[in-house]
């Protein structure tokens, strides 16, 4: 027989436990942040019909990323590759009984089939957290101060990142001058998505072919405004006022910023690391106040961001920002001999009803390679049972970062190792 590979499938995540402590450790610092701006957590199913995707996530989404099948009924189902229009569904089919402004948030996986690179994979974690029903600039400010604590909570500085800004509606104004079909409007979106990944000369063939020998004047108007301070449009100067007098301070405003997603209907922004390593879009969102128009035709005012974890990780690592695993074990239980095993069980017992997770060994190795383990596994505290500990109900309790050892009454365990 053949044997099998122990190689996961291509681009997908295996968390042993010290990757899924740092895991856990970000998803930690997204719930401190927005539950403390009131967002209440929900959750779907990572199966949809492909159908809500098609709706309005964008051609490259659909075409080239999503992975879908034929079910055993015909129907064509998607592993879900991002979690909005999930979200906009769910609030579409309750909208009469939920309250707005309605504030949620997710931390889900997704699928999406890309090249696997450095901050890219085939599946990942992203927190998402969306707003319902502020029309107001008060939405943009809030979502991006979240998005910017989490930062800080990683342990970020704010020369470690930058906030990119932008309107999408804005470059669909400065095109209205160009007679363009509303294909063609969309068509430059596009490429302005592309322009960080393009050649220059190719992004400007790509404009031209649309635009024709107008092209330069537009790609000039629209470099002006990046450039000339007093030229920001003004619902962006407004939003960085309101940002900075949050103390916000790292945001710039980019023009040529779209962001892929073809639900996204005004202000758009993305978080870039300033490493020059790593310089790539860590995260992002904006606002889509027409998402909720696919299932009943009424709009809902939204604004929300996804952040994923394979580029939250890639920046921790690139800072040395990864915090040291610590288990979540108190104490390891040695055992001398096989015969000291039901006392050692009565022990565990009885420490675990005090709230202290224990752990036994039953290896019945020699002590050493015992606490080799307790040593790999990260257990802060072990107690070996011999036959003393078993006469005397007298332990020795030993510290490992250390190997300080305190001589302690069964009654004396929980306060030593909760105290020191
Ligand atoms: P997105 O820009 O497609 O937006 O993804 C947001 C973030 O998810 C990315 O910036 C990145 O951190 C992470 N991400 C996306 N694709 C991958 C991948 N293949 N591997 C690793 N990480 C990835 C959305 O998904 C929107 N639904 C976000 C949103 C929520 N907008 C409003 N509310």
């Amino acid at each position: 027989m053949n044997k099998l590979s122990t190689e996961s499938y291509k681009g997908v995540r295996d968390f042993y436990p010290e990757d899924k402590f740092v895991q856990e450790y970000i998803f930690g610092k997204m719930r401190k942040v927005v539950e403390a701006f009131g967002y209440e957590e929900y959750d779907a199913s990572i199966l949809e019909p492909t159908d809500l995707y098609r709706a309005k996530s964008g051609e490259e989404l659909i075409n080239e990323q999503v992975y879908n099948f034929e079910d055993r009924g015909g129907r064509d189902v998607t592993l879900r590759p991002e979690m909005t229009p999930t979200l906009a569904r769910m609030v579409a089919k309750k909208k009469r009984d939920l309250g707005f402004p309605l504030r949620w948030y997710s931390i889900p996986n997704f699928f999406r089939y890309e090249r696997p690179q450095k901050g890219r994979l085939r599946e990942f974690w992203q927190l998402n957290a969306d707003v319902f029903g502020v029309e107001g600039i008060e939405a943009e400010v809030e979502i991006i101060t979240m998005s910017y604590k989490i930062m800080r909570e990683l342990g970020a500085v704010e020369k470690d990142f930058i906030i990119k800004i932008n309107d999408r509606d804005f470059i669909n104004f400065f095109l209205t001058d160009f007679n363009l079909s509303e294909e063609e409007k969309y068509k430059v979106t596009k490429i302005f998505d592309r322009k960080n990944k393009t050649e220059v000369s190719k992004f400007e063939n790509e404009i031209e072919e649309i635009l024709g020998d107008k092209s330069n004047v537009f790609l000039n108007k629209i470099s002006e405004l990046e450039n000339a301070e007093g030229k920001t449009p003004a619902d962006i100067k407004n939003l960085m006022e309101k940002l900075e007098k949050a103390g916000i301070t790292n945001v710039v405003f980019d023009p040529f910023l779209m962001r892929g997603l073809d639900y996204y209907t005004g202000i758009v922004f993305e978080v870039f690391d300033t490493n020059p390593d790593n310089n790539r879009a860590m995260f992002g969102g904006g606002r889509y106040d027409r998402l909720l128009e696919i299932f009943d035709g009424e709009k809902v005012p939204a604004f929300g961001f996804g952040m994923g974890d394979v580029t939250a990780l890639e920046f921790l690592k690139s800072r040395d920002l990864i915090p040291e695993y610590i288990s979540l074990t108190d104490l390891y239980l040695c055992i001398l001999d096989e015969k000291y095993t039901e006392f050692t069980d009565d022990l565990a017992q009885a420490l675990r009803a005090q709230d202290i997770n224990v752990v036994v060994d039953y290896s019945y190795k020699k002590i050493d390679k015992q606490l080799k383990n307790a040593d790999k596994k990260k257990v802060p505290f072990v107690i070996c049972i011999g036959e003393n500990e078993v006469k005397n109900d007298k332990f020795v309790l030993k510290r490992m970062v250390d190997g300080k050892e305190f001589e302690v009454s069964r009654g004396e365990i929980k306060t030593v190792i909760e105290k020191i």
